[in-house]
């Protein structure tokens, strides 16, 4: 799924920028896995690792930004870092301009704040729903309790599917985000595929006002958008909201069981929570994504050649002391300039209304009916590096 391992050459790299990096084995510093990311601040700005395959990785806040607003240069053929791979070109996040931009124009007014209002009380209600249910058993392991579960519920309202069909999602959607084995993965994924394709014949017969059917009856530069470009559409916004909410949602409770000061502001003043939202999704990023190097370029005197991967790892922008000043610190009075935890330009995160509700709706819920709680003690949190930052496993006591 992940290793992207291929014969590409080294290439002809000094050896004083070549670091042995594996973005699937990040160390955390006492538990703290993005304290292991701010590490590499301390090395080159931009280095060669030989891993998977081999890539650049750039590691500062300014070099981060322009690659990922420069598609002139950089392709997103790259985004699962591998040079080629089997499976289906996810759109849009794996195209390029001039089609990419084709399908954002159908795609954004599906993601704007008004349209994900209207699910708005949906998604608290089930929230609402799984927190009453937790709040007297005096603990939990948050992600499979709530971190894993509410973002298929919330797909499955975006998409004004029947939220019965949770129970056929939530497995395979476990399996992708967590498994390592290659056939299972395969698997799970065709499980979500056969899925999605049922809700789009469904709709190619008898389309309604929703998601899917918006998607079939669009017009792609002049013409009807095929069934299999409907296919992957849907299935890039499932995904792109899966994993990524999950990791946020796991991050932030993490942070918050052990810094029970910054934890007691955002209960006394809940009013605060769409800004505080913002500098956790800063201090915690997500998403480590790839870039394929179109033609030979240089950047700050290092030569990239066509068909070079580029780690682009909106985690590190974010953890820049040279962008954010003592970038550890959860500072909800930071006037330092945007976090790119969502990412920047044309690919920018088409979700990023929908991930930002959940997690306000959830922060919001939980903290009134759960003030306080921390880290059980004796058990451990287990975080993984990887493209999604995860928090595999999240013992909570109250
Ligand atoms: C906290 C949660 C989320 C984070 C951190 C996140 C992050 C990102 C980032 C960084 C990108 C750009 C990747 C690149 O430039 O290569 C992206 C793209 C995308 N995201 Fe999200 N995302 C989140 C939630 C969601 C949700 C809920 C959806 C569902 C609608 C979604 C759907 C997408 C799609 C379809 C793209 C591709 C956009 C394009 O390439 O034009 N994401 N996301």
């Amino acid at each position: 799924m992940h290793s992207g391992i291929s014969d590409w050459p080294l290439p002809d790299v000094d050896d004083s920028l070549i670091v042995d990096f594996d973005i699937f084995d990040v160390k955390p510093v006492d538990g703290d896995l993005h304290a292991g990311y701010h590490k590499l601040h301390s090395g080159p700005d931009i280095f060669y690792t030989p891993k998977n395959g081999g890539y650049w990785v750039l590691t500062r806040a300014d070099d981060i930004y322009d690659v990922m607003r420069d598609h002139e240069r950089f392709s997103n053929h790259g985004v699962a870092l591998m040079r080629e791979h089997e499976g289906v070109r996810f759109i849009p996040g794996e195209i390029d301009p001039p089609i990419h931009t084709a399908f954002r124009k159908v795609l954004n007014p599906q993601t704007s704040p008004k349209r994900v209002r209207e699910f708005e009380d949906s998604s608290r209600n089930l929230c609402i729903k799984l927190v009453e249910e937790l709040k007297d058993q005096g603990g939990c392991e948050f992600r499979s309790s709530i971190s894993e579960v509410m973002p298929i519920y919330n797909f499955l309202f975006f998409m004004s599917l029947p939220v019965e069909h949770a129970e056929k999602l939530v497995p395979p959607a476990a399996v992708i985000a967590r498994e390592r084995d290659l056939d299972a993965f395969a698997r799970a994924m065709e499980e979500i595929r056969g899925y999605i394709e049922d809700r789009i014949d469904e709709r190619l017969t008898d389309p309604r006002d929703d998601f899917i059917s918006h998607v079939l009856a669009a017009e792609i530069e002049g013409r009807p958008i095929a069934r299999e470009e409907a296919v992957v559409t849907v299935l890039n916004v499932m995904l792109g909201g899966l994993d990524t909410v999950t990791g946020s949602m796991g991050f932030f409770f993490n942070y918050l069981a052990r810094h029970p000061a910054i934890r007691r502001k955002l209960v006394d003043e809940p009013g605060m929570i769409p800004e505080a939202i913002e500098e956790l999704l800063r201090r915690h990023g997500i998403f480590n994504t790839g870039r394929l190097v179109k033609q030979d370029c240089e950047h700050k005197g290092v030569t990239f050649r066509k068909n070079d991967l580029v780690l682009i790892s909106g985690t590190l922008h974010n953890l820049d002391d040279r962008k954010f000043s003592d970038p550890l610190k959860v500072d909800f009075d930071r006037k330092e300039g945007a976090h790119l935890t969502f990412g920047v330009g044309i690919h920018r995160c088409l979700g990023s209304n929908i991930a930002r509700a959940q997690l306000r709706i959830l922060l919001e819920e939980w903290l009134k009916r759960i003030p306080d709680f921390a880290i059980a003690p004796g058990k451990d949190v287990k975080v993984q590096s990887g493209r999604t930052n995860a928090v595999v496993e999240l013992p909570l006591i109250w």
